[in-house]
């Protein structure tokens, strides 16, 4: 499934191959990268895309599938001449990674996953999306990201949360219920993990809401080539509340995946 074309903004900088490409989670933008991009472009080329529906891209009707976000990366890999990359995942990203490493494995020149899951949703999970779904339908998205924005968030950040509104307020309606929808639909990829031999760091936070304990070590543990960085004191988005420790993580595994040349 390859969905209508569409425009994507994309940001690159930095220098040194093969490039690291980075996917936001939802209802997030590229913007979630802005506080570690001067550290991560300093030692390599960084590209950022905001996902078909949010931030500055184009939002077509749908599908939201997250196989069609996958192609999309792909596209504007190609438009790039970009041909392997190291692809970073966060959250609803990382669920997109998984669909393109499945599709294009020979792209991946490494993986990183952060705060994300190869299991699918529990059935209380879908339950959960579909009420969110019916509630952004019947035209309350209000209340729908005020329960859900302030579960990204550890401890008392207001700062963040503000962040986090800013980035959800590029989504519309019918983006946040097809990726809710999406979300619900999308495959198990735990047994894709230990087919994935690349280099791969999983990045998880030990105040993160979303995750079930274990399902990061474990992650890390069945990729073939697997380590973990754990954050303490982040919550969802550690790039967000902990930037300095999420960038340290991603350059202390650059330095290890394949010599970052100049480009
Ligand atoms: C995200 O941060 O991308 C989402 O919270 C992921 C999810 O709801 O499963």
């Amino acid at each position: 499934m390859d969905g209508e074309a569409c425009s994507l903004a994309v940001r690159t900088g930095g220098a040194g191959n093969p490039p690291l490409v980075l996917l936001h989670g939802f209802p997030l933008t590229s913007a979630s990268y802005d506080p570690v991009r001067e550290a991560v472009e300093a030692v390599r080329r960084v590209i950022t895309v905001d996902l078909r529906g949010f931030g500055r891209s184009d939002a077509p009707a749908g599908p939201y599938d997250m196989e069609v976000l996958a192609e999309d990366v792909v596209r504007a890999a190609d438009l790039l001449g970009v041909d392997r990359f190291i692809l970073g995942g966060h959250s609803m990203g990382g669920y997109v990674s998984f669909r393109l490493a499945a599709r294009h494995p020979e792209r991946l020149a490494g993986l990183v996953l952060i705060d994300t899951r190869a299991a699918p949703d529990s059935p209380e999970g879908v339950e959960r999306r579909r009420a969110g779904m019916a509630e952004v339908r019947d035209g309350r998205r209000g209340a729908f990201l005020e329960r859900m924005l302030p579960s990204l968030v550890a401890g008392d950040r207001p700062e963040v949360l503000e962040m986090l509104r800013a980035m959800a307020a590029t989504v519309p309606d019918h983006v946040l219920v097809g990726c809710l929808d999406a979300m619900a639909r999308r495959p198990d990829s735990r047994r894709l993990l230990r087919e994935l031999d690349v280099p791969a760091l999983v990045i998880t936070s030990t105040e993160d809401q979303l995750l079930l304990p274990g399902e990061p070590e474990e992650m890390a543990a069945e990729l073939p080539r697997g380590r973990l960085e754990v954050i303490p004191g982040a919550g969802h988005c550690p790039m967000l509340d902990h930037p300095e420790a999420f960038a340290d993580a991603l350059i202390r595994f650059l330095a290890d995946v394949e010599p970052g040349q100049r480009s």
